[in-house]
């Protein structure tokens, strides 16, 4: 059962020699958040397919919403295992990566990553970093790291080990202290997912040089596009018709509860805790819907959840899954 409130004590610096490399991959692999730099900036990394590790990461950040996280990987064939690759994917990979370019890409069916990485989106975004503290703690962890950058929530981006010790101060184990980020400028995002590439972030790597493979690129860099309600209600809604703060008595309904489960159908979390709540939310809502496909109800009803801590984000995406849609 998880803990119903997160660690106060703050994060251990390690150093990013061989023992620390080796006590920050023990630490992600039992679920615990780490800091580590990338030559972009500094990631707060999770194990990619561990979802109640990805869930701490929202919290830690303060996150109101779930947007989709970047997974860093070793190299290309760890990333191909995760993505489907287009010709044109891979010659931006074979040209840019290790370094500051994150592609996003169609999951693969057996991705086994976390679905609040990808935020239940059909896509991911990938990176495999250059900076050597990060590629020594991934040969290490063995695995996907998803980190975004390593700030609360409306914060700047963390150039140095100091920066993410003022910056997140609760739920992060401990920040790998490998210096200064020389390239200080998050990575360059290109959707390489459709037949044109689309450029969804300025960052590490200039236009000009992606261009020379992609040619002319489209750029789509309206802030919070993902956010946007008509963009996420396609990818990130269930078909079946939502209502939220449901007080659960209508039993032709999938009903999910927040706390006991009583006779609702399922609950978000036995003891009412957030973190695990979230964590669970994306599976629960593609049974739900599964369920409601099959004929088995007549639609999803959610009891209230707390407007507080993960509470925001959970609210935040069981809204859209509510609005109507066209
Ligand atoms: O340099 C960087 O990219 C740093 C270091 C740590 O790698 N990471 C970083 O992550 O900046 P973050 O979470 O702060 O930014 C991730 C961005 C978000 O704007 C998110 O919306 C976008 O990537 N993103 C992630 N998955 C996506 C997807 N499937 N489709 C579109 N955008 C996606
Ligand atoms: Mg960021």
């Amino acid at each position: 059962m998880p803990q119903a409130s997160p660690p106060a004590d703050r994060p251990e610096r390690l150093a990013a020699d061989a023992h620390g490399i080796a006590a920050a991959a023990g630490l992600l692999r039992a679920g615990k958040l780490v800091a580590f730099p990338t030559e972009t900036v500094y990631g707060l990394g999770a194990d990619a397919r561990n979802d109640l590790a990805c869930a701490k990461v929202f919290e830690a950040k303060g996150r109101p919403t779930f947007n989709p996280l970047i997974v860093h990987l070793r190299d290309v064939e760890a990333a191909e295992g995760l993505a489907e690759f287009s010709s044109m994917a891979r010659d931006l990979a074979a040209a840019f990566w290790p370094g500051p370019l994150t592609l996003v890409l169609p999951l693969r069916s057996d991705h086994g990553l976390s679905s609040l990485v990808s935020a239940a989106l059909p896509t991911v975004a990938l990176r495999v970093p250059q900076n050597p503290v990060a590629q020594a703690l991934l040969a290490e962890f063995d695995g996907p790291i998803a980190a975004p950058s390593a700030n609360r929530s409306g914060h700047l981006s963390p150039t140095q080990a100091d920066h993410v010790m003022h910056s997140l101060s609760v739920g992060v184990a401990a920040v790998l202290d490998g210096g200064d980020c020389p390239v200080g400028l998050e990575s360059t995002i290109v959707d390489a997912s459709g037949r044109s590439a689309k450029l969804l972030r300025e960052g590490g790597i200039a236009r000009e040089e992606l261009e020379r493979i992609t040619g002319p690129l489209v750029a789509d860099l309206t802030p919070g596009r993902i956010a946007a309600p008509g963009q996420m209600a396609s990818h990130y809604a269930p078909r079946a018709a939502l209502r939220i703060n449901s007080d659960l008595r209508d039993p032709t309904r999938y009903r999910i509860a927040f706390g006991p489960q009583h006779d609702a159908d399922v609950t978000l979390s036995e003891s009412a805790d957030l973190r695990e709540a979230a964590s669970r939310l994306f599976g629960i809502l593609h049974l739900a819907d599964a369920r409601v496909a099959a004929g088995d109800f007549t639609g999803i009803d959610v009891a209230p959840i707390p407007a507080k801590g993960l509470g925001l984000a959970i609210n935040d995406r069981l809204l859209r899954a509510a609005a109507p849609r066209p």
